[in-house]
């Protein structure tokens, strides 16, 4: 099995058996400009031609350093199947159409707040910018927003993925597949 089906099998799995409200929250890490590992917990949208899809900010902390340093990993832990995925790869922005798509899909709150906020800026106060979320909610009930144009997301095209498997025994499952020449290759890791 290639290792995007094993991700996607293993990801139903978890679904069918957890009540958590946000199963697809995954850890994403990019490389700070210092230097420094920068890592922030994110939604994975879905799987696109086997690339893995986050959207945000692109002038967020992870946007800047997604586009300076093109590298990251997303990393998973299921509480109810007890096993963690591991991916790392490189990221390319998403075009613009698809942006547009995932804008459409949040919540008129999502977007009123994607409008009106520069993620990770600093503020003296939130209280300035939930008067303006109060006040555009109403001007917006009926309209539809468009898509802020730095608000996009990327694509994480894998190169190595591994799946660990939790045992009690302590002799966990540890699968690796790297892909090499543009084939999938795989190896069993001590635990
Ligand atoms: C479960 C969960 C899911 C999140 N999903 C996203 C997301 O999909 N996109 C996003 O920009 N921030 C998301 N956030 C907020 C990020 O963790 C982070 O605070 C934000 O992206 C700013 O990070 P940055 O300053 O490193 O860019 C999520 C947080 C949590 C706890």
């Amino acid at each position: 099995m290639i290792p995007i089906e094993k991700f996607k099998k293993w990801y139903e799995e978890e679904i069918e058996k957890s009540s958590v409200r946000i199963p697809s929250a995954c850890c994403l890490t990019s490389i700070g400009i210092d230097g420094y590992p920068n890592s922030r917990f994110v939604s994975l949208k879905e799987i696109v031609d086997n690339k893995f899809v986050i959207t945000g900010p692109l002038n967020s902390k992870k946007g800047i350093e997604l586009l300076s340093n093109p590298k990251a990993s997303l990393t998973f832990w299921w509480t109810e199947t007890e096993r963690q995925i591991r991916i790392q790869g490189d990221s390319v922005q998403i075009e613009n159409e698809r942006a547009d798509m995932y804008f459409r899909e949040r919540n008129k709150e999502s977007q009123i707040v994607s409008k009106i906020s520069k993620q990770g800026a600093e503020i003296k106060s939130l209280t300035e910018l939930t008067n303006l979320f109060e006040n555009l909610k109403s001007e917006y009930i009926d309209a539809e927003i468009t898509r802020p144009a730095e608000w996009s997301g990327f694509y994480i095209i894998p190169k190595r993925i591994e799946f660990m498997e939790f045992s009690k025994s302590r002799f966990h499952f540890r699968e690796l597949f790297t892909k090499e020449n543009g084939f999938w290759n795989k190896v069993i890791l001590q635990p």
